[in-house]
């Protein structure tokens, strides 16, 4: 049984109902991400894009501190619009750069690496697809030159809080005490503003969140009738969590072939679908010293919506 077959059977069989969102991203997920970063009520991508333009200078002093070479690995990357902004700079400053975006969309990664192909000949570029998780390990094996580890746009709020400190234990094991990491962090605000983010007027989240009720039908031969689901998103501002949920419109019953196996769900029953936290400085501090790094330099947008942070092993 493939790993997403066995995934979704776990979490269907759960109680509650679960669905992970890392599932989101095949061809149509990573379209329909792109389309919320378009949207006006999705201000994150906005906000990072704007520190980075306004102080791209110097986030790109950190992140060469002296070298003339670097390996870039982005996790999680993306179109790369945020990143081009530095590659840009960085070869404008001569240093030499090995860029390995990290994606779980091949669609993604493929058009990525043309495009920056394209718009920088002298870009070394080695993409990467797959899970970010599994990459982990392969980065032990570096060439020796500072590693410079992106994780941007949030990508950590999709973690839940003990997978989020796993993560960078086991990030910080794999890092040379040369290395650095830059985390794009969505910081607490207005959950009006928050709220707004994740259920947009013109229904495109609801569109991804739904997406992979089709992507089970198509790849696992579900029979989800996607007009009997809709799409509800909240955020408790006490724990800084934004959660989105597909909540079962009516009693029906689910057959998943490939699972050999019919879910029930009741009226009005809740799937959990994903995870957007959010984050306060103090927590971003806690978060570095207890998986062993030490905070560098932050960059902010000048609305302090979005903050990026620079973390170094300690
Ligand atoms: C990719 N990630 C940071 C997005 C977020 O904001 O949690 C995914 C997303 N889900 C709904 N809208 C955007």
């Amino acid at each position: 049984m493939s790993q997403f077959a066995e995934d979704v059977l776990k979490g269907l069989s759960a109680s509650p109902k679960y669905l992970s969102s890392r599932y989101f991203y095949d061809d149509e997920g990573s379209r329909l991400f792109q389309a919320i970063m378009d949207l006006p009520e999705y201000y994150l991508t906005r906000a990072e894009m704007r520190v980075f333009e306004m102080q791209g200078d110097s986030i790109c002093d950190v992140i060469a501190d002296g070298h003339d070479s670097i390996d870039i690995v982005e996790l999680g990357a993306g179109d790369g619009s945020k990143t081009a902004v530095l590659i840009d700079r960085l070869l404008r400053l001569g240093i030499g750069i090995t860029y390995s975006p990290i994606d779980i969309s091949q669609g993604a990664n493929d058009e990525l690496a043309t495009r920056f192909a394209a718009r920088f000949p002298t870009l070394d570029i080695k993409p990467h697809t797959g899970d970010y998780f599994r990459v982990l390990e392969g980065l032990r094996s570096g060439s020796g030159r500072r590693k410079v580890i992106l994780f941007l746009g949030s990508n950590i709020g999709n973690f839940g809080s003990s997978q989020a400190l796993a993560f960078f234990r086991e990030l910080r094991a794999a890092m040379e005490p040369s290395d650095m990491l830059l985390i794009g962090f969505d910081l607490q605000k207005d959950p009006r503003k928050i709220v707004a983010a994740y259920d947009d007027s013109a229904g495109v989240t609801a569109r991804f969140n739904l997406n992979l009720l089709r992507r089970i039908n198509r790849e696992l031969g579900g029979d989800f009738d996607l007009a009997k689901f809709s799409h509800y998103a909240q955020y408790r501002p006490i724990e800084c969590a934004a959660r989105s949920f597909l909540i079962s419109r009516e009693r029906q019953t689910v057959e998943i072939a490939a699972l050999g196996r019919k879910f029930e769900f009741d009226a009005w029953e809740a799937v959990f679908m994903e995870i957007s936290q959010k984050y306060t400085r103090a927590m971003i501090a806690d978060l570095a010293s207890e998986s062993g790094f030490k905070l560098g330099p932050e960059f902010l947008d000048e609305e302090d919506l979005f903050l990026d942070s620079v973390w170094l092993p300690n």
